[in-house]
């Protein structure tokens, strides 16, 4: 593969310097620590500019008030609808000038304005190996399913539900003794080491994109 192939898609490289993340929350936000703590090293050459939240009492942004981090929290019951709602999401994480939106547990999709906004710059993670068990029971449903192995996935977002380009995967082991929660708890010790690792990497190195295949570097 080389990037004079027109297939391909060089991402442009000019960035701030440290690179400037925000980070959407719905939950205990436990990926967005593993993204503040990381930032704190001056080498990792990211920080989280604000913590965003559909919903009012998350733990992502307690997180982020005691890191004093810029909070916002846009509910959808707050607007008319959908639309209303997606301008103000948009017109809000836009203030904060990011290179990269991460959704880390944010349970709503990200409406059309949004995504045009910040094209090709939206990443999610999410605990199953795509494109097996989308939404959010994925770890339940790869245990009911009697799968041996399960994992995380970091993708681009599109308008799908977890059905983004792939940018990095991650296997973990399923036990016979599993529970939802010890099988939860696997798969977020190794989500949260790919999310930092890959986050580190889109900023700092850049990607290319081949059809639905990204390359980081
Ligand atoms: C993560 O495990 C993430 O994969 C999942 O929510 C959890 C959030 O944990 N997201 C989805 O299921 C989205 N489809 P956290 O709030 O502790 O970071």
């Amino acid at each position: 593969m080389s990037i004079t192939d027109p297939a391909i898609t060089p991402e442009p490289l000019e960035r701030n310097t440290p690179a400037r993340l925000v980070v959407l929350v719905s939950g205990a936000g436990s990926n967005l620590q593993a993204l503040i703590d990381e930032c704190e090293s001056p080498e990792y050459g990211c920080t989280v500019v604000a913590v965003g939240a559909d919903r009012e009492g998350t733990g992502g942004i307690e997180r982020a008030r005691r890191a004093q981090i810029p909070t916002f929290v846009c509910r959808v019951a707050d607007y008319d609808d959908r639309d209303q709602w997606d301008d103000a999401m948009t017109r809000t994480v836009a203030q904060y000038e990011p290179d990269l939106v991460v959704s880390a547990g944010f349970l709503k999709l990200l409406g059309p304005r949004f995504l045009t906004e910040f094209d090709g710059r939206v990443i999610n993670t999410h605990n199953s190996l795509l494109p097996a068990f989308p939404g959010i029971n994925g770890p339940a449903d790869a245990l009911n399913y009697g799968v041996k192995y399960t994992g995380a996935t970091v993708f681009f977002v599109d308008p799908g539900v977890d059905t983004g380009r792939i940018i990095a995967q991650t296997v973990v082991p399923v036990e016979a003794s599993d529970t939802v929660s010890t099988l939860l708890e696997r798969i977020q010790v190794a989500e949260r080491a790919q999310l930092v690792e890959t986050v580190g990497r889109l900023m700092r190195e850049g990607w290319t994109t081949a059809g639905r295949w990204v390359e980081l570097g």
